[in-house]
């Protein structure tokens, strides 16, 4: 899977759509935070669950949110290691959705 692919995908589909988004790689495993309309989403989670190129899907977090936290369309988490330390986990297989929202607010996007 080309990291760099799906960044220009993702770029130019959620500028079209008013999507903005991040992204985190970390020991094979992706985190995703995506905002927007609901309909804009709804089509964006069905072209990604459709995706072959990752694996094992889940979705931590779905509510309507007061405003954006991300401004781009799609970002790239540049340090996820040192991001994840300062909430004390090793990783982020197994995260819940109280965690992925602190990821969130403590972000550095690059
Ligand atoms: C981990 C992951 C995240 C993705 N995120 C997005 C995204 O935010 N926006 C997007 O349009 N496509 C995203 N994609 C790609 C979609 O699965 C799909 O290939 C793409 O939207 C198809 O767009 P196209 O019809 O313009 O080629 C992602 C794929 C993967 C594997």
């Amino acid at each position: 899977m080309s990291i760099a692919q799906i960044l220009g995908v993702s770029d130019r589909n959620n500028r079209r759509d008013r999507v903005s988004g991040c992204l985190m790689f970390h020991q094979g495993h992706i985190l995703q935070a995506l905002e927007g309309e609901r309909a804009d989403l709804d089509r964006l989670m069905r072209r990604i669950i459709d995706d072959p190129r990752h694996t094992g899907l889940r979705v931590l977090s779905d509510m309507p949110i007061p405003e954006r936290r991300l401004q781009e369309p799609m970002s790239l988490c540049a340090d996820p290691a040192s991001l994840l330390d300062r909430i004390g986990l090793p990783c982020i297989s197994r995260l819940t959705a109280n965690e992925a929202e602190t990821l969130l607010d403590i972000r550095k996007a690059a």
